[in-house]
């Protein structure tokens, strides 16, 4: 439910830990962009999220760069969005910090993303990481925003935003934070590892052929598709028969998110089709929709100066939203500023 008592603000992120991935632009990205013009909307680069692991500090803010190139290259307007780097305005960390007193620690023990990185060496992980979710909670927070378009795979982090919201709100008797509405719609909410149906497309995953990387040219994408994995039988005539099939299920629901359209409409387009009909056309719309994305992304990284420019423009409208929120919260925990 969205909570109305608030002007529609959407927020997301993205995290500068590697190269962006098809799935980091079917599930967000593009969906960004389209929310443009329709509410208010402020995109960030969650540096400080990245390096909850070790990341390579030239690599970190040449990645920082990347992503940002990613959003503007798919058609993110600076002047239309707020485009910006978390680290560039303190005021997530420090909302962050009084988020980590409302969060208790048997919420963080739940999050299935700290459970699945931390893996079995959970006492040898930063404290960092373990904390990321109440971190994110004060990204989303910090600008009172109402909606936050993401993938599948950050809905218990977006619940958490609000169960964080509410035990604030509650312990300090106000109705300061809103209730953030995850937004989760449309084909491209898990997009698939190409050679495990069951596993998510990740930056992080051990081999390069299971993902689409949004920099991979014409020729890998069109190899990463003709050796994805397949079960043998051909597409089905009906939607219905992608049950149980996940990696077929996948390669339709990515040919969907790219041509704007359903599984139902790919499937009506290609009713029965082999692998040798279907892949191929995958590998073409792929390369067709993407090409002009990763070349624009190109561009843009060859004028670095230009991609800091913007990214300096858009901290100061973050800071000119969130300061001001952050010295509302600060009264109402009763942190004295004498000055
Ligand atoms: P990150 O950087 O892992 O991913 C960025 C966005 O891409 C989506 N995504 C996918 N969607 C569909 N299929 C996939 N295979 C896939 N892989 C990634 C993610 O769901 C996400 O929307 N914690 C967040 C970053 C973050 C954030 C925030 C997001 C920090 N603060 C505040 C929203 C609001 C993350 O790690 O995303």
């Amino acid at each position: 439910m969205t909570d109305t008592t608030f002007t529609p603000r959407v927020f997301s992120g993205i995290k500068p830990s590697g190269g962006l991935t098809l799935g980091n632009y079917l599930g967000a990205i593009k969906r960004f962009v389209g929310m443009q013009g329709q509410m208010e909307t402020i995109y960030c680069v969650v540096d400080m999220h990245a390096i909850t692991v070790w990341q390579d500090p030239k690599e970190l803010a040449n990645m920082t760069r990347e992503v940002a190139a990613g959003y503007l290259a798919a058609g993110l307007d600076p002047s239309q969005s707020i485009l910006f780097n978390q680290s560039q305005v303190a005021a997530h960390a420090e909302l962050g910090w009084i988020f980590n007193c409302v969060a208790r620690v048997g919420w963080m023990n739940r999050m299935t993303q700290f459970k699945d990185k931390a893996g079995s060496n959970a006492e040898k992980v930063s404290l960092g990481l373990y904390a990321y979710p109440s971190l994110m909670a004060a990204d989303i927070l910090l600008y009172h925003a109402t909606h936050v378009p993401v993938g599948e795979d950050q809905k218990q982090h977006v619940e958490l935003t609000r169960d964080i919201a509410a035990k604030f709100n509650h312990d300090y008797k106000t109705d300061f934070f809103p209730m953030t509405t995850p937004v989760i719609e449309g084909p491209a909410m898990r997009i698939m590892n190409l050679r495990d149906g069951t596993k998510k497309m990740s930056k992080s995953g051990e081999s390069d052929m299971e993902r689409i990387n949004m920099t991979d040219d014409a020729d890998k994408i069109a190899k990463k598709f003709k050796k994805a994995k397949t079960d043998p039988e051909p597409l089905p005539e009906t939607v219905e028969g992608l049950a149980d099939r996940p990696e077929a299920r996948n390669l339709v629901e990515i040919y969907a998110a790219l041509d704007d359209t359903t599984p139902e409409a790919v499937i009506a387009q290609y009713p029965g089709a082999g692998w040798g009909t279907f892949k191929p056309a995958l590998a073409d719309l792929a390369v067709a929709k993407l090409a002009p994305i990763s070349e624009e992304m190109a561009r843009l990284m060859d004028d670095p100066a230009e991609i800091d420019r913007i990214l300096a423009v858009g901290s100061d409208k973050a800071r000119a939203i969130a300061e001001p929120i952050l010295k509302k919260t600060y009264d109402i925990v009763g942190l004295l500023r004498s000055s």
